[in-house]
This record gives C-alpha cells, sequence and structure tokens, in this order.
C-alpha cells in the first residue's frame, strides 16, 4: 500500500529544485508549479500525449500544460509550419504581416459571433484587452465575476471566495480575498462577485453596482473550478440581463475556446458573447490568444481618445503560425471528435472503477475536459464543490501519478485531452485507477 506522502520516484529531482532555487524563487518559473522539496517535476522532454521526466519517468499527461495542447506535444504538422514561418520571414518587426488576416479569417470560419479581433500573448493578456475594451466603451468602471472563475494574473482578477475559511452551515457569504500579498486594495472595489448558476444574485449584483457595471467577465464552463457548467437557463437569463443593463458579456474562452467544440462554449450554448478571449488551444503550446467580438464593440480600438491595445510581441509569428495550423487542423479535420470520444471512453472507464468501489461520483463539462466530482450531486457552483470529496479525489490522483499518468491533484482542474490520446490504453487506464482508488481508499483515515 502505497503512503500519500511518499514522493513520486525520482532521483534527480531534489538535487534539482535546490539548484533551481539559487536563481529562481521557490525553485520554479511560476509558483503552481512547485509542488514540494520532493516532489516538483522538471520535464525533459513531451511527446504526443505523455510528458518524460528527467528521471526517465513517462507519464500519461491529462494536465497538459493547463490545457493548450488540444492536437498533441510536438504536433509535427504545427512544428513544421512554425519552423517554415519563422526561417522563411522571422519573428517580430513591429510591423504587420498577412499571417494575422489569415488566423483571424479561418477563427471567424470556427467562431461566427467574432467580428473582429485583436491578438495577445497570454490569457492574461487577453482578458485584460477585453476588460479594457468593454469599458472604453460603455464608459463604465465596474465588473461582474463569479466565483470560481479564474481569469489569469492580474490585480483585479486575483481576488478569490475564500472557500477553506468559509462555513457553510453557518450560512452567510465566502469572504472575498486576494491571491496573495501585493495585490492593492482598491483593485477589489471594482469587482462584484456572484455564484454561477444563481441568477437572483446576478440581478442583486447589478442593482447593487447601480448602472455601473461595464461587463460580466465569466467562463461559462468553469475551467479552474471542475468544469461545473453554467446551465442552459441561467446563459439564458444572463444573456438578457447585460443587454438589458447596457453591460456587456464577455466570455473567457481561454481554456474552452477551439477545445469544447469547434466554436467553443458559444457553440455548445447557442448564446452569444459580446467579447470573448481564446487562447491555450489556439495554438496547441505556443503562446499566442485573442480577444475579439462585436465590431461596434472593438471599433472603441482607435486613435485620438479611444481605447488603446498592443505591446512589443503582439502577433509575433511564432504564435501566429503556431495558431494559423492549429487552427486549420481543428477546423478541416475530425481531431475535435476524437478528443471527444477518447474523453468519453475514460469517463465510462473511471465512473466503472468508482461504481466498483461504491463512490458516488459526477462528471461536470465536456469530455474534452472534464471534471471529477465525488459527491451526490454535479456542483452547480464553486460552494457546491466544499461539499464533494476533494480529499480523497486528491489521494487518488497521486496514486495515479505514482502510476504513470499525470494529473492535476486538485480536483479543481479538470482532466485535459488532446488527439494523441486517441492511442490511450483504456485497459491500462482501468487498472491502475482501480488500484490507485482501492489504495487511497485505504489509506483514508478513519
Ligand atoms: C479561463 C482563463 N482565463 C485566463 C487565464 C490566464 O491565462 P494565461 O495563464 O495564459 O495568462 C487562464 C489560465 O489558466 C484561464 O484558465
Amino acid at each position: 500500500m502505497s503512503s500519500l506522502t511518499s514522493p513520486f520516484p525520482g532521483a534527480s529531482r531534489a538535487a534539482r529544485l535546490q539548484r533551481a532555487r539559487q536563481h529562481m524563487p521557490m525553485g520554479v518559473a511560476e509558483n503552481y508549479r512547485y509542488w514540494g522539496d520532493d516532489q516538483t517535476i522538471f520535464v525533459k522532454s513531451m511527446q504526443g500525449g505523455s510528458i518524460t521526466d528527467f528521471d526517465g519517468n513517462t507519464w500519461v499527461d491529462f494536465r497538459l500544460g493547463y490545457g493548450p495542447i488540444i492536437l498533441g506535444y510536438r504536433d509535427p504538422r504545427v512544428d513544421a509550419a512554425v519552423v517554415a514561418c519563422i526561417q522563411e520571414r522571422g519573428t517580430i518587426c513591429g510591423f504587420s504581416s498577412d499571417v494575422e488576416v489569415d488566423v483571424i479569417e479561418t477563427l471567424k470560419s470556427m467562431c461566427p459571433n467574432i467580428d473582429t479581433l485583436r491578438f495577445a500573448n497570454s490569457g492574461t493578456e487577453a482578458v485584460m484587452g477585453a476588460v479594457r475594451v468593454a469599458r472604453g466603451f460603455t464608459g463604465r468602471e465596474h465588473i461582474i465575476q463569479v466565483e470560481g472563475g479564474f481569469h489569469g494574473l492580474y490585480d483585479e482578477m486575483m481576488w478569490k471566495s475564500d472557500l477553506e475559511g468559509w462555513d457553510a452551515s453557518a450560512g452567510g457569504e465566502p469572504a472575498v480575498i486576494p491571491f496573495g500579498r501585493g495585490i492593492p486594495r482598491a483593485s477589489r472595489s471594482l469587482s462584484g462577485f456572484v455564484p454561477l448558476n444563481d441568477t437572483a444574485a446576478l440581478d442583486a449584483a447589478f442593482d447593487a453596482l447601480d448602472g455601473d457595471v461595464a461587463a460580466v467577465v465569466l467562463e461559462p464552463i468553469q475551467g479552474n473550478a471542475g468544469s461545473i457548467a453554467s446551465t442552459d437557463a441561467y446563459m439564458a437569463h444572463l444573456r438578457e440581463a447585460c443587454t438589458a443593463r447596457g453591460a456587456l458579456l464577455i466570455m473567457d474562452e481561454v481554456k474552452t475556446g477551439f477545445r469544447v467544440a469547434k466554436g467553443g462554449v458559444q457553440e455548445l450554448y447557442g448564446v452569444h458573447a459580446d467579447l470573448t478571449t481564446y487562447a491555450k488551444a489556439m495554438g496547441n503550446g505556443y503562446p499566442v490568444a485573442a480577444f475579439g467580438g462585436r465590431r461596434d464593440v472593438m471599433d472603441v480600438i482607435s486613435p485620438n481618445g479611444g481605447v488603446v491595445h498592443g505591446g512589443t510581441y503582439t502577433a509575433n509569428l511564432i504564435g501566429l503560425s503556431a495558431a494559423r495550423a492549429t487552427l486549420e487542423i481543428l477546423a478541416t479535420t475530425d481531431a475535435l471528435a476524437t478528443v471527444n470520444r477518447v474523453g468519453e471512453a475514460i469517463m465510462g472507464v473511471l465512473g466503472g472503477v468508482f461504481d466498483r468501489h461504491g463512490l458516488a461520483h459526477q462528471f461536470a463539462g465536456p469530455p474534452s475536459m472534464f471534471g471529477v466530482h465525488l459527491g451526490e450531486t454535479v456542483p452547480q457552483n464553486y460552494r457546491d464543490w466544499k461539499a464533494t470529496q476533494s480529499t480523497l479525489y486528491e489521494a487518488f490522483a497521486k496514486n495515479l501519478i505514482r502510476s504513470g499518468l499525470m494529473l492535476e491533484p486538485d480536483s479543481r482542474e479538470p482532466w485535459f485531452l488532446c488527439e494523441a490520446h486517441a492511442s490511450l490504453d483504456l485497459g491500462w487506464l482501468e487498472g491502475i485507477a482501480d488500484r490507485a482508488m482501492a489504495d487511497a481508499l485505504d489509506d483514508l483515515p478513519r
């Protein structure tokens, strides 16, 4: 029986972290990559649906860098297109190219709600651009955010509902706290927070902000809260409420775009946003992002007093050539159908394992990025997630990692699928998942 605290095997891991610590805070380039002194993973290579560390451990990877990999690591079609583009043309020179319009034309063929678009280098930048455009267009300052959402690491988006410190049985709302130090208190005052799928709370937030809401910003399927999904009725109400209140609806499709369907959540729900943000799957792992939507709204980006948007690396040819190739593949092949089929099959295997162990369980979200919730009901919002057995899930996930399957041990991160997972051995998955859950249950404190 495995211990929940034993490190994953890896002779060089701790030494690598120790070396890196001399040069980077926490020894990692991003806070969330620190998994503890013995368990912080250093990856040597990536291929298809797998990653391999410096000690020769290979994992089938369902984390996929938090979602960008949609075809597979080192997809030769995308990589060849990038290499050809930068060898023939270069990377950036601070002027325009034709690749920008190539990308947008393909993107618009998949996402009919986009009239015009601007590029960015990360999801964070795309959200910043969309929110600035919304404020510029409406002349209003406030935004409404949905609890459990994540919109990148910039001050006004770095406030969250404190579920850890919230006692659901005592009633009342969870406190809204900053992610950490360094976030100005003033940035808190720019946002109202509401639970997903609660139309009354949404209406009350609009009332409280008294005509000064520039936009509601949400992930309709919460890729950062176990893929908890909006209901159709909520989406319809949200759309109507935004229009009635003169606020814009910004759908953050950084995780869902080009993953849950060719046209993202807006295709699944049949509801249109005024502005949409994209990143991640758009470039199959190359750094590229975008935001866009209604032409009249985006036209507020203009000279002489309009909204300013840009940046040195905006529309660089590395990211854009990757996006051009990736979107073309997603638009013209059955890659996403494959991703969905494999995701369904994996959910089937996991469901069978949970049943065998007598565990109530729910899947949330679509097969390409599904959340697993050990509990009696599908969470309808982030607060509901607190009632799920997330500690048991974490133990299960850590046992899977020890068995060669990589995923985020936190059940707020979904399982991400890519086309290369089509070669997954479902029998192998069933065997390791069964053992992982048996060990997790054995190790539960009695
Ligand atoms: C929905 C959503 N929006 C924005 C971001 C920020 O994107 P990035 O990390 O590329 O800045 C993320 C990142 O995970 C995300 O999931």
